[in-house]
């Protein structure tokens, strides 16, 4: 089971489910008025179960998703190396997930695209409130590819863009499993987005509250 609502977050939870269409750019989107599913309907470590509220994202939806964004990002790279970028400490569930897909696309199909990768660090967030302070540590080579766990209010991707941009890389993609539907948003909008999701505070698959949760799949 993975991205739970945290219990005692701000935000409505979410009904149905559906692609949606923007700038021509699909996702999944995760409706406010979604209900979510019963965490006793899941495997939850016993040291979580007070503290969240309810199941917002299966686990099995999740890889599905990501397995179409690989399918995607292969068919719009054209051949082009990749230096994949892990955005971490949150995005590393996901950037495994997702370049496993990419890796099984690249070893059962006629195209396939050279991959190297690489990994940043990132930190913007006190608590469950996003701050102006971005800071980044690492990450040596320049990437056209970055997997990121979530956008809230874009800073911290504008920041780690604006970095990557003083090296002049060919091409930049930014591959965010999650975007928040929130009033605080820049506007800003990754190239490649697994699910829309209401304005609460989502944790497990790497997403933590004060790093703890990191270990809730
Ligand atoms: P932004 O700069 O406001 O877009 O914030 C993005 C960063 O804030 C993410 O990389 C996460 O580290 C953190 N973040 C934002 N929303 C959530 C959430 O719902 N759960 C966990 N972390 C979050
Ligand atoms: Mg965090």
């Amino acid at each position: 089971m993975a991205s739970c609502i945290c219990r005692g977050a701000r935000g409505s939870p979410v009904s149905a489910n559906r692609l949606f269409f923007f700038d021509g750019l699909f996702s999944l989107q995760i409706a406010d008025d979604e209900k979510g599913h019963d965490l006793d309907l899941f495997c939850v470590p016993r040291h979580y179960e007070n503290d969240l509220d309810k199941v917002i994202i299966p686990h099995g939806l999740i890889m599905d998703r990501t397995e179409r964004l690989a399918r995607d990002i292969i068919r719009d790279m054209g051949g082009h190396h990749i230096v994949a970028l892990c955005v971490l400490k949150g995005g590393y569930k996901f950037f495994a997930d997702l370049l496993d897909y990419i890796k099984a696309l690249n070893q059962n199909s006629d195209k396939s695209v050279p991959l190297t990768v690489d990994f940043i660090r990132v930190k913007s967030y006190c608590n469950d409130k996003s701050t102006n302070n971005v800071k980044v540590i690492g990450g040596d080579e320049l990437s056209n590819l970055s997997g990121k766990d979530i956008v809230e209010t874009g800073r911290t991707m504008q920041t780690l863009l604006s970095l990557l941009s003083e090296c002049n890389p060919k091409m930049v993609k930014v591959v965010s499993l999650l975007v928040k539907r929130t009033p605080r948003s820049s506007g800003y909008r990754p190239d490649y987005i697994g699910f829309e999701v209401p304005d609460a505070f989502l944790v497990g698959y790497a997403l933590d509250y004060n790093e703890y949760f990191r270990d809730l799949s």
